[in-house]
């Protein structure tokens, strides 16, 4: 293809990872030509559209700006392998439903499918970069695949795990921590990967790219994810405790967090983490030490995810106990779906298993979020109870008994819980699931308040 771009960049999966990181690409490179596709035509027609499926802070002003100048997204894949000499693979790799590891390894079914995409339609020799997360030894497998039919096409196979977080995903992408290269330590390897860096110092300063091995780069991602896990349970768990014993977690992670070996970050005690990478990442982790015989790392890592279930479990319950035993046809509302603030992302979203415990409990619920109700929708439609959506939290929240927030939208900080108050029936309970609101004001409107890891603030004897 003729072209006046220096390079043709091609991205395969057009989801939260896939259509951010490579708007920022062609953003920062107009020299490049990006093009994203994927199976879905519904998702490409999205972002071919005004509304994005994906939300992010930031997102909609960088597309327009490049959006079919040197950013294009298809679902034509063939031609776009064709006319690529760089590809990253951004599909999904969830966690596995059936057969052997199911509920613990990566399903790789995607994965496998593109990589034999590339083999069908490749007509020259290509840069394959890994962007998806996957177990270790995962490119190996790749690159037994794109060799299988002793084409003579050469494919150089290189990992480059996205650290993005969703909510924070355009900052990250534009200033990361760090960018991490693993590539085969060969002669075509290492030219590999320093085409990838060349692209990378368009915009990261090149103290901040790392390169390493294959291995090390696909291990750093997982490790990376469990040790951000980690902290959110070992946080979690000692708010468990404080509940027991009238501390305050809040200042327990302050003091904590001052000890600059530890620092203070991802300290904030919570209902739990969700998010479609944690949970699989660290069960992935979990499978891969199994798998090498590993059983007391496995067991270590997994305590992380149970004690991610046990929080998630301990706030619904702590719901039941504190509102006299009993749920049945009481409304409770929901703030927040999201699996964090500023995404639309609902995928294993703590709110998901709330609201399905809840709704066990015979509750009826209605749902409010500023910009995951239609994710909600799709996550609920099977529930077998009685649930709304409605995106204004004042109408979600009258003739309610008691709301629980369970996404940390700044949103419901500035809310007039007065006139919430007034709305609700008495006594009107909230549960802080995110500990983000001012419970001694609320307490003095007149709310139960039932914050993670404190007292509780109640107007009972
Ligand atoms: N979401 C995050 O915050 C995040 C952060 C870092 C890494 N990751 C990793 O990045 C990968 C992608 O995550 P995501 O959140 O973007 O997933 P996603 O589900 O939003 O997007 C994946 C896309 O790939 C498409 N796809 C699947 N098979 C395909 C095929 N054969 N050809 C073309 N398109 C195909 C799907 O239709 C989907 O649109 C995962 O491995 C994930 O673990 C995610």
């Amino acid at each position: 293809m003729k072209t006046k771009f220096e390079k043709n960049i091609l991205c395969i999966g057009a989801g939260y990872v896939g259509g951010p990181t490579m708007a920022m690409i062609a953003y920062k490179c107009p020299q490049y030509r990006v093009t994203v596709v994927d199976i879905s035509h519904k998702r490409i027609a999205e972002w071919n559209s005004d509304k994005l499926p994906v939300y992010e802070p930031g997102l909609d002003e960088i597309v327009k700006s490049v959006k079919g100048k040197n950013l294009f997204f298809s679902t034509e894949i063939e031609k776009g392998v064709k006319d690529s000499d760089i590809i990253f693979v951004s599909v999904n790799t969830p966690t596995k439903s059936f057969g052997v590891g199911a509920g613990m390894a990566a399903d790789l079914q995607y994965w496998e499918k593109t990589a034999r995409q590339i083999l069908q339609s490749a007509e020259s020799p290509k840069i394959i970069v890994e962007k998806s997360t996957l177990p270790v030894k995962t490119a190996l497998a790749m690159e037994r695949i794109l060799t299988s039919n002793n084409s003579r096409i050469h494919f150089e196979v290189l990992s480059n795990p996205e650290f993005l977080a969703e909510g924070t995903a355009i900052q990250d992408l534009e200033n990361p921590d760090r960018v991490l290269i693993g590539s085969n330590q060969t002669e075509n390897g290492l030219k590999a990967r320093d085409v990838l860096v060349e692209i990378y110092k368009n915009w990261v300063p090149s103290d901040r790219i790392i390169t390493s091995d294959i291995w090390s780069s696909e291990l750093s991602k997982l490790v990376a994810n469990a040790f951000l896990s980690q902290r959110i349970s070992s946080i979690n768990s000692i708010s468990a405790l404080c509940e027991k014993t009238d501390a305050d977690i809040t200042t327990v992670a302050r003091a904590v967090g001052f000890d600059s070996r530890i620092g203070n970050k991802y300290l904030n005690a919570s209902v739990g983490f969700g998010g479609s990478c944690f949970n699989k990442d660290i069960l992935n982790l979990v499978y891969l030490c199994r798998h090498y015989g590993l059983y007391e790392v496995a067991d270590y890592w997994e305590g992380v995810v149970k004690i991610n279930e046990y929080q998630m479990g301990r706030f619904v319950l702590n719901m039941l106990t504190s509102m006299f035993n009993t749920l049945t046809g009481k409304k409770i509302s929901l703030f927040g779906f999201a699996f964090k603030a500023n995404t639309g992302d609902t995928r294993e979203s703590p709110a998901i298993f709330i609201a399905k415990r809840l709704v066990e409990e015979k509750a009826e619920l209605v749902i409010t979020d500023p910009e995951a109700l239609q994710n909600a929708r799709i996550d609920l439609k099977n529930i077998d109870g009685k649930v709304s959506f409605i995106e204004d939290p004042y109408d979600a929240a009258a003739g309610c008994h008691a709301i629980a927030l369970v996404t940390e939208w700044d949103l419901y900080k500035n809310l007039d819980f007065e006139k919430i108050y007034r709305s609700m029936i008495k006594p009107a309970f909230i549960f802080d699931g995110r500990n983000i609101l001012d419970h001694n004001r609320l307490f003095e409107i007149g709310f139960n308040i039932y914050p993670i890891g404190k007292p509780a603030l109640t107007h009972f004897e």
